[in-house]
């Protein structure tokens, strides 16, 4: 595999957390390629104004299955080394769970599980001895969140696939890290989250992170070997408080949060 063409995969790079990995990888890694997923083409093209690394676009939309089809039949047909797959593709929905189309239901569990989860087996045949992949997860992960319920369980599903998935590839030298950001204020995430019918479940977001921090932590966390990237205070406060305190506790303490 020495004379393959050695590459980054970042799905949801056309936007926020996955866009900022795309330029600080290009700084501070070096791949031949780095190739980009997302479904708005328009933004993916954009960035190549922003690195010095090939892009290789992707426009596709994760939800449906067909998407990793084509992007198995580019790995076949490229035969790469993949050296760093990020999946940071995904989304969530702020509100009332009976409120919640079927439609959103479907589509975060599709995008936020099954998609992360199929990007990685198809990714796994490139890897290396030294490859590494991040499973964007969320602080979600670390509790039932109520009116942040099928967002928070999709997580909490993708921390510990992420986790189990870590110790299976050990004997090929492949490192996973599962990445638990709290909220990042400076990405399309939250505008997204609240337009449901009623977004007033949670007020505010205080305390929130920026991408540019988050990233910076979280891939220093992954070239050191981490489980987990709990990559502000708050998340690694979270993290600690998820394993001393029952679910039903914190779930309390949430119930008066998320009113502030
Ligand atoms: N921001 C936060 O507060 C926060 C906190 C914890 C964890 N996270 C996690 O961090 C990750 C990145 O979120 P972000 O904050 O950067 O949000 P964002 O700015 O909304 O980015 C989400 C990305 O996912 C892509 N995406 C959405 N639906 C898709 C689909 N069907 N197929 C392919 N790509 C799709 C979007 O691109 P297109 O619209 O172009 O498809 C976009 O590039 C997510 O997994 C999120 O759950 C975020």
């Amino acid at each position: 595999m020495s004379n393959s063409l050695r590459i980054a995969v970042i799905t949801g790079a056309s936007s926020g957390i996955g866009g900022e990995f795309v330029r600080q990888i290009d700084c501070e890694e070096h791949y031949d390629e780095i190739w980009v997923i997302a479904r708005r083409k328009d933004r993916l093209e954009a960035l190549q104004e922003t690195v010095q690394t090939m892009l290789r676009v992707m426009p596709l939309d994760l939800t449906d299955k067909d998407a990793i089809k084509q992007y198995g039949a580019a790995l076949a047909e490229t035969r790469p080394v993949i050296g760093l797959l990020i999946n940071a593709a995904g989304f969530g929905k702020i509100g009332k769970t009976e409120d919640m189309s079927l439609e959103e239901c479907d589509n975060m569990i599709d995008l936020n599980c099954r998609a992360a989860i199929d990007m990685t087996q198809a990714s796994l045949p490139y890897m290396d001895t030294g490859s590494r992949i991040m499973e964007i997860c969320s602080t979600a992960a670390f509790q039932p969140f109520q009116y942040l319920n099928i967002y928070a369980a999709t997580k909490a599903f993708l921390l510990r696939y992420s986790r189990a998935l870590r110790w299976e590839l050990i004997p090929r030298g492949i490192i996973v890290t599962a990445v638990c950001p709290y909220w990042v204020k400076d990405t399309e995430f939250i505008g997204t989250a609240k337009k449901t019918k009623d977004s007033s479940y949670i007020k505010s977001f205080p305390l929130s992170s920026k991408m540019k921090s988050v990233v910076a932590i979280s891939l220093h966390d992954s070239r050191m070997g981490c489980a987990v990237s709990t990559p502000s205070p708050v998340s690694t406060l979270h993290r600690f408080f998820g394993k001393v305190f029952p679910d039903s506790a914190l779930m309390s303490i949430w119930e008066g949060l998320r009113r502030v």
